[in-house]
């Protein structure tokens, strides 16, 4: 698959058949999220993959965060308020579904980064693992699978982490992977982002 394809036509998938997907395919679309760049080489990233009994454990705990919806809205920007909130209401069964069970995802990875004070190395870290994050979920697609990144999982980061046990590590998203069940339209993308000078 050309690669312009992949960035053009993946969507995130909020419903997934109950299909499993193999060991081997996981392991192939995490070994291409380690090939994305990072600081200093610094690879700042670990990948929890959940399925059967952890999956469902937190899944339960994940689906708390929509009760952070409010809290979450109040930190869009107020231009942007209305637009979002207008969004949510057309698509609250939509939005409820899939946090109920996140789509019915088979696999779930949980990415994590060690703890880091600095807040510039900080971001530099964070900018490596949504690197990572892109490449796993391109290389998901071509590989017939759906993702969608669970960023709301971040409401819940210390029930998360204790749940899994992972320490000095923050929590950068979970990603939901497996079969798509349906087959999204494409989102509207912003025109006036280019600002040359
Ligand atoms: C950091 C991040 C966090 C996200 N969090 C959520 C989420 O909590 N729930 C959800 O349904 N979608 C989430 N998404 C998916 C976005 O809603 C989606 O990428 C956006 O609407 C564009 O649609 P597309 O991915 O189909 O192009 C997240 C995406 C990113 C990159």
């Amino acid at each position: 698959m050309e690669i312009k394809h992949a960035i053009k036509e993946r969507r995130s998938i909020r419903s997934y058949k109950d299909d499993p997907v193999p060991r081997e395919i996981v392991e192939k679309v995490i070994d291409a999220a380690t090939m994305a760049p990072s600081t200093l080489n610094a690879q700042p990233w670990l990948f929890t993959v959940l399925t059967g009994k952890k999956r469902l454990e937190a899944i339960a705990v994940i689906k708390k965060s929509s009760l952070y919806m409010e809290e979450a809205l109040s930190l869009v920007p107020e231009g942007e308020k209305d637009k979002i909130k207008n969004h949510l209401k057309k698509e609250k069964s939509r939005i409820e579904r899939f946090f109920s069970d996140l789509g019915g995802a088979p696999v779930l990875i949980v990415v994590t980064m060690p703890m880091i004070d600095d807040w510039t190395s900080r971001k530099m870290g964070i900018i490596s693992c949504g690197a990572a994050i892109q490449n796993l979920m391109l290389a998901a697609y071509n590989e017939g699978l759906g993702t969608c990144c669970v960023g709301s999982s971040l409401w819940v980061e210390d029930a998360l982490m204790e749940m899994l046990g992972i320490k000095d590590h923050r929590l950068i998203t979970t990603i939901a992977l497996g079969y798509p069940a349906e087959e999204p339209k494409p989102t509207p993308r912003k025109k006036d982002v280019i600002k040359w000078v």
